[in-house]
């Protein structure tokens, strides 16, 4: 154990964005691939679950956990090469996500502003496919680097290999779940051109005037749109959107579009149709309720939110009460976005 070091009955809760209270049996940070390898070795021989922390802004803690929580902290950012249309940046897994957006944009290598100030780490960020503002992670990824326990080995994923769809890849189904993704190399576009197509971007751009955006101006529309609606961990604790928006299929777009004249869609290319989620639970009445410690946003209904005290239990609750509701007024189920870690694996 020269490199890594482990501490007993760690409290969760300040080290995720929701905030509710988790105590991990074990945990630890390792800073380098061998302290990483450590940790697994450790839990093999101590027959402890594992579970991989990122900035812990995507997910929910039911309970202790009664294992080791390896909370990655691998840092470095470097430009490793290019491609003809490309620059290739390599990124660490344990850097902060917005810090590194913001660094690109510093380097001159625009790209990822559409994804400003989305929390969590670069190494999460594949897991979901992070996406805002009309842009997903996928759009602006090379490969990545992932770590298998079982064989101790080092992986290169690829774009196609990683499986990416909306809030989805690889990393989110079971066969695959295991793999600790340790870097991420991005590709930023040296023909870059504007993504100012989103709606509320449109508008803040609109506002003050700009016709033409540069990346900065991009950038900084996101930022303000993103500080209107969406609440900041640090204030208020919150996981981002809790719900997927979900894909229905033509007709049932239709037979909603007829009795709900207002509801929000998006054709999908291959004709099914996504529709707000915000909208759907906006429209079932649950903006701003409050049920004891845990509350809908009031400038959000897609974004819960832990007034403080809020167990994660009590968030789940409210969750599964909107769930509920929203499939008994429209037909309409929503998936969880956020993963629930509720027993070991
Ligand atoms: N809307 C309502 N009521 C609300 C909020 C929104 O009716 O309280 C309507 C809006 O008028 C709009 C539509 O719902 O027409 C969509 O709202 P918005 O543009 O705010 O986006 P969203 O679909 O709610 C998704 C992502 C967000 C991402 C934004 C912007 C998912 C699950 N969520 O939210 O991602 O920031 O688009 O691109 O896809 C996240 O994943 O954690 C996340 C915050």
């Amino acid at each position: 154990m020269a490199e890594f070091q482990l501490s007993p009955a760690v409290d969760l809760a300040p080290l995720t964005t929701l905030g509710v209270p988790a105590r991990a049996a074990w945990f630890g940070m390792p800073r380098s691939l061998d302290a990483l390898r450590e940790a697994f070795a450790y839990a093999r021989t101590h027959r402890l679950p594992t579970l991989i922390l990122g900035g812990g802004s995507n997910l929910i803690f039911a309970r202790d956990y009664p294992g080791l929580v390896i909370k990655l902290d691998l840092r470095g950012r470097e430009k490793i090469g290019e491609t003809p249309a490309a620059h290739l940046i390599r990124v660490a897994a344990g850097e902060i996500w917005r810090d590194t957006v913001a660094w690109t944009l510093a380097q001159g290598w625009p790209g990822l502003e559409n994804l400003a100030l989305i929390p969590g780490s670069v190494g999460a960020a594949p897991i979901q496919n992070i996406g805002a503002y009309g842009l997903e992670l996928s759009e602006r990824f090379h490969s990545l680097e992932a770590f298998d326990p079982r064989s101790g080995e080092l992986l290169s994923l690829d774009r196609d290999a990683c499986r990416f769809g909306y809030r989805d890849s690889v990393f989110k189904h079971p066969d695959d779940a295991g793999l600790v993704v340790v870097s991420v190399t991005l590709a930023l576009p040296k023909r870059w051109e504007a993504r100012a197509n989103y709606r509320d971007i449109a508008e803040e751009l609109g506002a003050q005037g700009i016709a033409t955006p540069t990346p900065q101006a991009i950038f900084d529309a996101v930022v303000h749109v993103r500080q209107r609606k969406l609440p900041n961990p640090t204030e208020l604790g919150n996981v981002g959107s809790f719900f997927k928006n979900p894909v229905v299929s033509a007709e049932q777009a239709e037979k909603l579009r007829r009795d709900f004249p207002n509801i929000v869609t998006y054709p999908q290319a291959d004709h099914r149709v996504k529709l707000a989620a915000a909208w759907l639970i906006d429209q079932a009445g649950w903006k701003g309720h409050v049920r004891g410690h845990a509350a809908v946003h009031a400038r959000q209904a897609l974004v819960l939110v832990n007034l403080g005290g809020a167990s994660g239990a009590e968030i789940l609750a409210l969750a599964e009460m909107i769930r509920a509701d929203v499939e008994r007024k429209f037909g309409v189920l929503l998936e969880q976005e956020p993963i629930t870690v509720s027993h070991p694996n």
